[in-house]
Formats: C-alpha cells, structure tokens, sequence
C-alpha cells in the first residue's frame, strides 16, 4: 500500500465519524506530493497517520485546518522528523478495559495481569474503574467506561486482581509531565472525553503505580510471567499492540503465549490474528476482534465504545 493510500485508507475507516478534523487532515496528507515524499523517506512504521498528527499536536501546531497542518510541517519538517523518529503511537485507552471486562470476568479469581504492549499500564487497572454497558453500571470507580454491548449478558462484577504487570518496549510513566503530554497528543482533536477519561485513569495509575518493564513481548515475556503469583489465574493479555510487531514476530509470540500456564485475551485487527469464519463487522469502520484462548468471541470498536458479540 502507498503511503497515499494508508492515509486515505485512514481517512475513510478509522477518522471517519471519529474525528472530522483527522478525516480532513489525512485526506489533504494523501493528496499532498510534497509531504508523501518526505514521509516515504521515513521507515515504514514512522510514516503512520497517527504519529506525524500526534507530534504536530505535541510541538503545539495546527492539527483541525489541513491548508495550515501541511504549512507547519512543510516550514518545521526538521523538528517534525525528529520527534517522528523518536517517538511512536503508544496511545493508552483506559476505555479498552471495558472490552476486556465481559472475559476477565467469567475467570476463576483472583487474577495476576500481565498485559503485554501496556504503554502506561492503563489498562491494568480493570477492577479501579466504573463501566456502564447501556443502563447496566457496575464498579464505582473513575473514569466511568461507557460501552455498547450486543450479544451477550454485561459482566456482574469487576475482576478481583492479586497482581498487574506490564511490559512494553518503552513504558510511559503518567507522573512524567513530557510522557503525559505525548500521551494527551495522541487523543484526536474532537475527543474531549478520551482527554478527560485518560486524566482519570492516570489518576489512578500515578496513586497505585503499576509494575511495567521494558522489554519484548517474546523475549521477555517468560521471565514477567513467572514472577506470577501462584493461586492466582495468570492472564495475558494485549489490546492494539500486534499491528506495531512484525508478521515473524508476531507468529512467535502466538506460540509463545499458547505455551503458557495462562489464560490468554487478544483484542487486535483480524489482519494481524488470523481467525476462520469470522462473521462480518457491525460496520465499514475499524474493528478489532475480542478473543480468548485464540478463541473469537466478538468485533471490538477500537477505542472500546461497542462490543458486539458473535451470534
Ligand atoms: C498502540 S499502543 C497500545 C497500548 C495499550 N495496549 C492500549 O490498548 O491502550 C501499542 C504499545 O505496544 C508496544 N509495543 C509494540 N511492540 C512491542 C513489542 N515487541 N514488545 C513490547 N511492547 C511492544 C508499544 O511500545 C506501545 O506502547
């Protein structure tokens, strides 16, 4: 696929009643010659959407006027490329925890988490939030995770959890002011709420902060997964992490993980774990598939706002 292509693919599946501004500035990207060269100049993983919007919000740039957005990078590309370069989508979404629930919680308790790809540990908080699935609300903590579910019963309770750990090639720290900033840079511009969700959930994290180790989801898995409690069911799990791994390594850590004494949750794009006969997506826009075990259960709104469950 042409990096053209990638942004009018991301204009069109993922911004696309997410965020008018991202839908505009992406498409604009994709019929710009100028900034397409510079960005192909780019390692393939550093010429994503996501990256180049997320730093042009974090230099304080413009990123809701796409005549302006290719202004500023066209006079800034030095400092533009530079923080392209060193820095990468690690985007944490408190709100996945709200697709995580409906499995955590059919699980024998307690459990020891181990998320893989954990960013900031956000998502290892699932028994700390409070989750509405239409009228059906349980838990009393915030943010409060809204969540639209079709096709299966809410989840009664919030998961009783002995132990969390992380892992991640660069692990965020909430209580950094520069990583919190990135992290705020990668919510897109409309999304006010994700803003004040992640303010609620690095709340939690900065009070409790969670164990998060820098490493790889294959080669330092073992180690992190052995320090587990025993009397506890050791869960794995990763939410949009397999997309920024390559295909090889990917196929490694399946194997690795289906070799554990764990249970093992996956919410990622069908085209980074393949599963038969999936029925179709609820829609044209980015779903992920929920799965157990290697098992699919149900499509995932990728910000986790719906939940619909296989028939
Ligand atoms: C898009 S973020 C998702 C973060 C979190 N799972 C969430 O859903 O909010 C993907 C994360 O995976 C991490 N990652 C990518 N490749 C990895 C690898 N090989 N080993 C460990 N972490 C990795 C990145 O550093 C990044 O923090």
């Amino acid at each position: 696929m042409t990096t053209a292509m990638t942004y009018a693919e991301f204009a069109a599946r993922e911004a696309a009643g997410e965020s008018p501004a991202y839908e505009q500035l992406a498409t604009a990207v994709s019929h710009d010659a100028r900034l397409l060269a510079r960005l192909d100049t780019l390692p393939a993983a550093k010429r994503q959407p996501n990256l180049i919007f997320a730093v042009v919000q974090f230099l304080g740039g413009p990123v809701t006027d796409p005549a302006a957005f290719l202004e500023f990078t066209a006079a800034n590309w030095s400092v533009v490329e530079e923080h392209i370069r060193a820095r990468a989508t690690q985007t944490n979404e408190p709100a996945r925890c709200a697709l995580l629930l409906p499995v955590l919680a059919t699980l024998p308790q307690p459990l020891a988490l181990l998320e893989v790809g954990a960013s900031a540990g956000l998502n290892l908080f699932p028994d700390r939030y409070a989750y509405r699935y239409g009228e059906h609300r349980i838990g009393d903590g915030e943010p409060v995770l809204d969540c639209t579910l079709t096709g299966a019963a809410p989840p009664d309770r919030v998961p009783e959890v002995a132990w969390r750990a992380g892992l991640d090639l660069n692990p965020l720290d909430v209580t950094d002011p520069a990583d919190a900033r990135w992290l705020q840079a990668l919510i897109w511009p409309e999304q006010e709420h994700r803003r004040a969700r992640l303010r609620a959930a690095a709340r939690v994290a900065a009070a409790d902060p969670p164990h998060l180790v820098r490493g790889d989801l294959v080669d330092d898995l073992p180690a992190l997964a052995a320090q587990a409690p025993a009397g506890a069911t050791l869960v794995v799990f990763h939410t949009s992490v397999l997309y920024q791994v390559p295909a090889a390594r990917r196929q490694a850590f399946i194997d690795l993980v289906r070799g554990l004494p764990a249970h093992w949750i996956a919410v990622e794009n069908p085209s980074v774990i393949a599963h038969d006969n999936l029925p179709n997506p609820p829609g044209e826009t980015l779903h992920n598939v929920l799965s157990l075990d290697g098992k699919p259960l149900a499509w995932a709104r990728a910000h986790g706002d719906a939940l619909t469950w296989f028939g």
